[in-house]
């Protein structure tokens, strides 16, 4: 209530991206102090239910409930995360050189259909930097929960082919130590070339193979695009299938999809891939593709429009084994990863079900 009517109208009044960094140096302000994390426990009431204990990719979590990438850009408030009751959290996307990313403004409140429109174009401050911090804070307190890392090559236009590879690979190789998984973000629809490797089949067979010279000991997800076609998602699965070190996929980035937008913002907003409910079915109906035909062999992460209990429980009933959300923690506020956990916990009872696990995929089999 405090968070909606009071909060948020407040927030809402500045601009999306100063909102953005605010909350991250507020956040970093927070997880900083044994005595601040404990207020923020306190006020968000995070779950531990045995119901929700799970893992994935042989990662313990003590909930499926992650913060997708782009919410902590540079893992600086993992210990917050942790905090306000997210299981797990994904970092990123890092890339290789540090990159400035796209013109502002890049970022849209769509607030009529509670999405918004990404245009980041990959900001970061490359992996040296955050390499750096990350070796500080490990010697002084581990991650408090599961955090996977994601990696892409730098926006910049002098990086293309070889020289592209090498720039995500060098982020891969300096994070991976770091992470509990890394994702490969092949995805993101807001740089010149961000989708190349999901959507080319030589560049992510090429992409493959040299991860594969890096011989990887943590286990990686690819982060896909909602809108392929489901001949590219079959030949993804195959070609990846060779590789043990890659068990997954996380389903799914932003889309370019625009149809039915309602929000009177969208016309500012002229380029760049939208978040949100919009997202939802098809993301849902990538996750269930995907998981019926790679069950067997991979692991997912369902990610796009969660913004109800409902929408989390339908991807997990989809395949998912865990589940992501980004635009929803804006407009529902920090108490929302507990309250959906929660919630979770007792639709799992009344259904039956003794631990989150046996749901995953009953709904797709
Ligand atoms: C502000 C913002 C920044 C994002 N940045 C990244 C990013 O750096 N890397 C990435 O893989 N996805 C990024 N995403 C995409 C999200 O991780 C997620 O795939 C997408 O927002 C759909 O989930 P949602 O509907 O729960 O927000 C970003 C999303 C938002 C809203």
């Amino acid at each position: 209530m405090i968070y909606d009517k009071i909060l948020k109208p407040v927030f809402f009044k500045f601009d999306p991206e100063v909102m953005h960094h605010f909350f991250n140096k507020v956040g970093e302000g927070l997880g900083r102090f044994g005595f601040t994390r404990s207020i923020v426990r306190m006020s968000c009431g995070p779950v531990d239910d045995e119901i929700l204990h799970t893992e994935i990719a042989g990662i313990k979590l003590n909930n499926p409930l992650g913060v997708g990438a782009g919410f902590d850009k540079e893992g600086r408030i993992i210990h917050t995360l942790d905090a306000i009751g997210f299981g797990f959290a994904e970092v990123g996307t890092i890339t290789g050189q540090a990159s400035p990313g796209n013109k502002k403004p890049r970022l849209w409140r769509l607030p009529e259909d509670r999405a918004l429109a990404v245009n980041y174009g990959l900001l970061s401050t490359g992996a040296d930097a955050v390499k750096e911090r990350f070796a500080n804070y490990k010697r002084n307190s581990p991650w408090p929960i599961p955090v996977g890392i994601s990696v892409a090559k730098s926006n910049l236009p002098n990086l293309s082919g070889q020289t592209g590879l090498d720039d995500l690979l060098s982020a891969y190789q300096k994070l991976e130590q770091f992470a509990s998984y890394v994702t490969v973000n092949v995805s993101c629809p807001n740089t010149g070339d961000g989708e190349q490797y999901c959507k080319d089949p030589v560049m992510y067979r090429e992409l493959l193979s040299m991860l594969d010279a890096k011989h990887p000991t943590k286990p990686v997800f690819f982060k896909l695009s909602p809108d392929l076609s489901q001949d590219r998602y079959l030949e993804i699965m195959h070609d990846t299938d060779r590789y043990a070190w890659a068990k997954g996929f996380i389903t799914s980035n932003l889309t370019h999809d625009r149809t039915n937008l309602k929000s009177k913002y969208l016309s500012q907003a002229t380029s760049g891939g939208v978040s949100g409910p919009h997202l939802r079915k098809l993301s849902d109906e990538v996750l269930a593709f995907m998981y019926r035909n790679g069950h067997s062999r991979y692991q997912f992460i369902g990610l796009g429009g969660i913004d109800s209990v409902e929408d989390a429980y339908r991807k997990i009933r989809l395949g998912a084994s865990a589940v992501q959300l980004v635009t929803s923690l804006i407009y529902n506020g920090p108490l929302w990863p507990s309250q959906l956990l929660r919630e979770l916990a007792s639709r799992l009872r009344e259904d039956g079900f003794k631990n989150i696990k046996e749901a995953v995929g009953v709904d797709n089999l």
